[in-house]
């Protein structure tokens, strides 16, 4: 690895959960135990309606807003949808793209998620990209053809310039709400052959310097393990972001 370390990144993905009454308790309270810790970069992606609520709690401190989607274009007739200027606007720097809950149960392509992605960079947004094998993918051993494929079609045509701005998240759908994660050996080896699709397409530094996350279960037992791998480089956490003691048991661990 570079000697120039990688920064990590703790990011919550709450899901659809928490009206905008409780999103202003959890954050407040998650605020409460995380800050003063900036040994790491701390998001939480919340539910669009969160989003002025949450920002306003947020605004100056060490944690960082995010989405959980974005809609390719700028405007339009996309009745539902909501654009990255709209997102940026409202004081959102990240946004979560293809998690396997928008693959599986809202159609999202390999083809949307690369138009979201590009979208979500040209307007100055960091795109979370998420990737992740099937369970029976896994038990097929095609796991890397699936990541690499995955990975590849997210990037197409993006451009290096703008890599700085992509976080990889590598999330096993099996291991997502299950309980199930992946060892820290598992995990660690597809973050490296994500890292090295990734060389390939854009050299060596940036692939050194590619933030990849791993997801699937990470909790506040299991997080500091995970986070020691050499290309692990943060977390993006469903469930235990839902919970500010064990959100910053993680951040924690991240330090
Ligand atoms: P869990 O942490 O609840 O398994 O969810 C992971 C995830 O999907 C984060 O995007």
């Amino acid at each position: 690895m570079s000697s120039r370390r990688r920064r990590k990144v703790i990011a919550g993905n709450w899901k659809m959960n928490m009206t905008p009454g409780a999103a202003k308790e959890l954050i407040t309270d998650i605020y409460s135990k995380v800050k003063g810790k900036k040994g790491c970069d701390v998001v939480v992606c919340v539910p669009y309606v969160d989003i002025p609520t949450v920002a306003q709690v947020v605004k100056g401190t060490i944690i960082k807003v995010g989405a959980q989607n974005v809609h390719f274009a700028d405007k339009g007739a996309y009745t539902g949808e909501i654009s990255a200027s709209m997102l940026k606007e409202c004081g959102v720097q990240y946004v979560i793209i293809g998690h396997s809950e928008r693959r599986q149960y809202f159609g999202e392509t390999d083809e949307t998620v690369n138009l979201r992605t590009k979208a979500a960079l040209d307007a100055g947004l960091t795109a979370i990209v998420c990737v992740g094998e099937l369970l029976s993918e896994r038990e097929s051993g095609i796991t890397a053809e699936v990541v690499s494929r995955q990975t590849k079609l997210a990037l197409q045509n993006v451009p290096a310039e703008q890599m700085a701005n992509v976080i990889i998240a590598y999330e096993p759908v099996w291991a997502i709400g299950t309980g199930k994660t992946a060892t820290n050996e598992e995990a660690d080896e597809v973050c490296g052959i994500i890292r090295s699709v990734v060389s390939q397409k854009y050299g060596k530094q940036v692939g050194k310097q590619l933030i990849v996350q791993y997801g699937g279960s990470m909790n506040a037992k299991n997080a500091a393990g995970l986070l020691a791998m050499e290309n692990i480089d943060g977390g993006l956490i469903g469930g235990a972001s839902l919970k500010a003691e064990d959100f910053n048991v993680i951040v924690e661990a991240a330090q």
